[in-house]
């Protein structure tokens, strides 16, 4: 049973020809059946707009359909336990897409699935979006080897997996958080032994200096919101705004996952700007998760 936890669940040797495959899904706007007729369930315990909707249009363009379900609608808010939910949803469904709050959620909810299992969002790992943030870059500009991607601002699930994606793809991975806010060490080290370029520094500028790709997302992600005035104090250096981004490469490209919080992490300035692709990014969710399911199913 193929399950799609964290980035690290897609084998390195298959991602050139996968992200190939991905941009023909793209250019044709391919309409498969690699799941007709076949139902998957979306479990989620957050908020979210493109996740849900690109979701919900994929497994639709590849025969599908689905079913939405929250904690409030459904008895999960009542306490079921996640190993009883996942053996019963996978007497009725073919695919299971979660976003929930802890990682062990998700790997319980698959260790006692007989059917896939994707991650939509973990408190720890956003591993969709990185992957659909790949095929952003990689229709621009598909030499990895000469990259330098900078992530500026908080540790958090995005830049865990722009920490995996690196085991995946030669770029120069550049990351920048205030001080307590970093990724975990041994994620960065269990991910350079497996060959990632990572270079961790303090001074946002130097993370940037040179860059192809800046990449942020919010200070407060989704449940840490209460913390958000005491962030804006500790954060106020690692804005991505003009300044900023004149360290960088002339043709810089600006990435965020969205939604943004403009005059937080981003400017309105930069995220309007020419060097913004963060509409591509969304777009890339559609794309890069039909090609994803595809993957898990064949
Ligand atoms: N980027 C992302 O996952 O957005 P949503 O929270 O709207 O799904
Ligand atoms: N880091 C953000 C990503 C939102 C898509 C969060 O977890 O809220």
């Amino acid at each position: 049973m193929k399950h799609f936890l964290t980035i690290r669940d897609f084998p390195k040797q298959d991602i050139e020809k996968f992200l190939d495959r991905a941009l023909e899904i793209k250019r044709e706007r391919k309409i498969l059946d690699v799941l007709k007729n076949r139902c998957a369930v979306l479990i989620f315990e957050k908020p979210s707009t493109r996740t849900r909707v690109s979701f919900e249009v994929a497994v639709r363009e590849l025969g599908g359909y689905s079913i939405f379900m929250t904690p409030k609608d459904s008895q999960l808010g009542r306490d079921e336990p996640l190993k009883d939910t996942a053996r019963v949803i996978s007497r009725y469904a073919h695919l299971m897409i979660v976003r929930t709050f802890g990682q062990n959620k998700l790997e319980e909810l698959a260790e006692y699935s007989t059917i896939p299992v994707v991650n939509a969002l973990s408190n720890e790992f956003h591993p969709c979006q990185v992957m659909s943030d790949l095929l952003t870059i990689y229709e621009r500009t598909p030499d990895f080897s000469r990259l330098k991607i900078a992530w500026v601002g908080d540790g958090n699930n995005m830049a865990n997996s722009w920490i995996n994606a690196a085991t995946l793809l030669p770029f120069k991975l550049t990351i920048s958080c205030p001080k307590g806010y970093e990724p975990k060490k041994e994620l960065i080290e269990e991910a350079r032994s497996l060959g990632a370029n990572i270079y961790f520094t303090y001074d946002p500028k130097e993370a940037v200096e040179g860059a192809d790709y800046v990449n942020t997302d919010v200070w407060a992600s989704m449940g840490l919101e209460t913390d958000l005035s005491k962030r804006k104090e500790i954060f106020r250096d690692y804005q991505v705004n003009e300044k900023l981004l004149s360290l960088a490469k002339e043709d810089v490209r600006v990435m965020h996952c969205l939604p943004a919080h403009r005059g937080e992490e981003i400017t309105d300035d930069v995220i309007e700007s020419e060097y913004s692709i963060v509409w591509d990014q969304a777009e890339n969710r559609l794309h890069m998760q039909k090609a994803i399911l595809e993957w898990l199913f064949s």
